[in-house]
C-alpha cells in the first residue's frame, strides 16, 4: 500500500481467533504494525506471536469490550505504541440466539454493549488518530472496518437482538461517512452470512460448514478495502451464501 513513510499500523479487536484473527492475518503479511486484542490473554498471546512472524510489531491488549475503560486503555495503547491509526478493525462481537419472548435483558445488554456500544467509544476515541493519520496520507485516508452481519439488512429468525444490534452498527459507519470521510476517515461495515467459526458452530447441524462463508473471503473483502483510496467511500458489503435466500444468513 502507498503511505507517506514508515509502516502503516491497524489496531483489530476480536483478533485472537476467527475472522478477526483473519483480518490480522492478511494485515500483519501487507505489512502493518498491529495492535491485537481479545480478552483471553493466552490465546491472544499466542496468536500475536504467530502474527509477529510476518515481521512487524504486534503489540496484544487483554480487553473486555464490554467494559467501557478497557476499550478506552485499548484505543490510548495503540496509540502510545503505533503513534498512527491507518486502519481500525472493529472485530468483537456476541451473538445469542432465541426468539423474542425468551431474550432476557442481560443477554439484550451484553450484545448491545459489546456489539454498538464498545464501537462507539473505540471510534469516538480513536477519532483524534485516525484524523491524523488521514491528514498526513490524503491520497489514502483511514480507514475503519466494522465486522456487522447480514442479520443487520434482513431479519433472521431467532437473532432479533443480535440484527438490531448489527443494524446499529452499519448506521454508526454510515454515520462515520457522513461526518468524517470528506477528511479522509472512512468506514465500511461488512456484512456477512454464516460464516464458519467458533460463533457460527451451533448452526453446524442445520449447516454443514463447507457450506458457510470462508473467513478468507471476509478478510479478503477487508483487504479490498484497505486498498482504495480516499476517495471511494464503501459504506456496506453484503456477503450472502449461495443458493435461493439472498437475504439469509
Ligand atoms: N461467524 C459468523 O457467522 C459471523 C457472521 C456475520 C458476522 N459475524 C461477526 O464477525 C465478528 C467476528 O465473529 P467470529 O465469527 O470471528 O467470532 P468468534 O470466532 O467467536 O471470535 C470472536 C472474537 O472476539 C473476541 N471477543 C468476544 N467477546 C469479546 C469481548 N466481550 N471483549 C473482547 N473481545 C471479545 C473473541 O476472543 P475472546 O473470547 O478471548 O474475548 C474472539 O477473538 C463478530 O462481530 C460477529 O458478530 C460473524
Amino acid at each position: 500500500m502507498t503511505t507517506t513513510g514508515g509502516r502503516p499500523a491497524a489496531l483489530v479487536t476480536g483478533a485472537s481467533r476467527g475472522i478477526g484473527l483473519g483480518i490480522a492475518r492478511r494485515l500483519a503479511d501487507a505489512g502493518y504494525d498491529l495492535t491485537v486484542s481479545a480478552r483471553d490473554a493466552a490465546r491472544l498471546d499466542k496468536a500475536a506471536a504467530a502474527l509477529a512472524d510476518a515481521g512487524g510489531r504486534v503489540h496484544p491488549v487483554p480487553a473486555d469490550m464490554a467494559i467501557e475503560n478497557d476499550v478506552q486503555r485499548l484505543a490510548a495503547e495503540h496509540s502510545q505504541h503505533h503513534g498512527r491509526l491507518d486502519v481500525l478493525v472493529i472485530g468483537a462481537g456476541v451473538g445469542s440466539s432465541g426468539a423474542l419472548e425468551e431474550t432476557t435483558m442481560k443477554r439484550y445488554d451484553l450484545q448491545f454493549d459489546v456489539n454498538v456500544r464498545a464501537p462507539f467509544v473505540l471510534l469516538q476515541t480513536s477519532l483524534p488518530l485516525l484524523r491524523k493519520t488521514a491528514a498526513a496520507n490524503p491520497e489514502h485516508g483511514a480507514k475503519v472496518i466494522a465486522l456487522a452481519s447480514i442479520t443487520g439488512v434482513a431479519a433472521e429468525l431467532a437473532l432479533a437482538v443480535y440484527g438490531a444490534t448489527k443494524a446499529a452498527l452499519i448506521s454508526l459507519c454510515r454515520s462515520v461517512n457522513t461526518e468524517e470521510s470528506a477528511h479522509g476517515v472512512s468506514a465500511t461495515a461488512i456484512c456477512p452470512g454464516y460464516v464458519d467459526t467458533d460463533m457460527a458452530a451451533y448452526m453446524r447441524d442445520r449447516i454443514e460448514p463447507h457450506q458457510m462463508i470462508r473467513v478468507e473471503d471476509v478478510a479478503e473483502l477487508a483487504m479490498s478495502v484497505t486498498r482504495l483510496s480516499a476517495f471511494a467511500v464503501v459504506p456496506e458489503l453484503v456477503v450472502t451464501r449461495p443458493g435461493e435466500q439472498l437475504w439469509r444468513a
